[in-house]
């Protein structure tokens, strides 16, 4: 169990890795598939290609472990062209090539904004591509619409619960 985080200063307390799957380390993938698997979201099994196969990974480190989370995916093409059929977009998926995705933070640490720290990091480097999220978590809806996705469509799954978000980069 993780100590408590209040008192924590990102800055100082915390650092960020943002790099490809191959560089990040068997570690900190582990402990990056319990986040998502504690996030409730996204199943294991599926997570765990999804990484392999990610173009870039972004964590928030606190001490040795891993306590937010969030990658840029690579979506395979039949997922994709679903999810806008689905959400019946105006858009179409070949222009977002990328997802912004298994994006978790630590329960622990949750409210404290260590998703949004993690995400201004991750935009510096990612902020140029169009792309594309799904959520059916208002406060993940809200922090998305903060860095500039906008939601397209109908609510669509089992529950209507899902929101496509779009993502203009400036190089597609
Ligand atoms: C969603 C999640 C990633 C947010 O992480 P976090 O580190 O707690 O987020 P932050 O503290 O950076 O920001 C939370 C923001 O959501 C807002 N918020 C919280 N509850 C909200 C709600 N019900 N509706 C709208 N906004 C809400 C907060 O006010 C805050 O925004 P602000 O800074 O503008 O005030 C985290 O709760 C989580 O891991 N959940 C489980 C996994 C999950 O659902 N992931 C999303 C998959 S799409």
């Amino acid at each position: 169990m993780l100590s408590t985080p209040k008192g924590i200063t990102v800055e100082r307390d915390t650092h960020f890795i943002i790099d490809t799957p191959e560089n990040i380390t068997a570690t900190y993938k582990r402990q990056m598939l319990d986040l998502i698997d504690l996030g409730g979201q996204v199943k294991r099994v599926r997570a765990e290609p999804g990484i392999e196969n990610a173009q870039l990974i972004g964590l928030t480190v606190y001490q040795t472990q891993v306590i937010a989370t969030c990658c840029l995916k690579n979506p395979l093409h039949d997922y994709k062209q679903q999810i806008f059929k689905k959400a019946q977009a105006s858009r179409s998926p070949d222009l977002y090539n990328v997802e912004l995705g298994y994006i978790t933070t630590h329960p622990d640490f949750e409210g404290e904004k260590y998703c949004q720290h993690l995400l201004k990091e991750f935009f510096f480097k990612i902020s140029h591509l169009s792309m594309f999220a799904t959520t059916r978590k208002p406060a993940m809806k809200h922090i998305l619409e903060k860095y500039g996705f906008y939601q397209l469509g109908v609510r669509y799954g089992d529950q209507l619960d899902l929101e496509l978000m779009l993502y203009e980069g400036a190089f597609g």
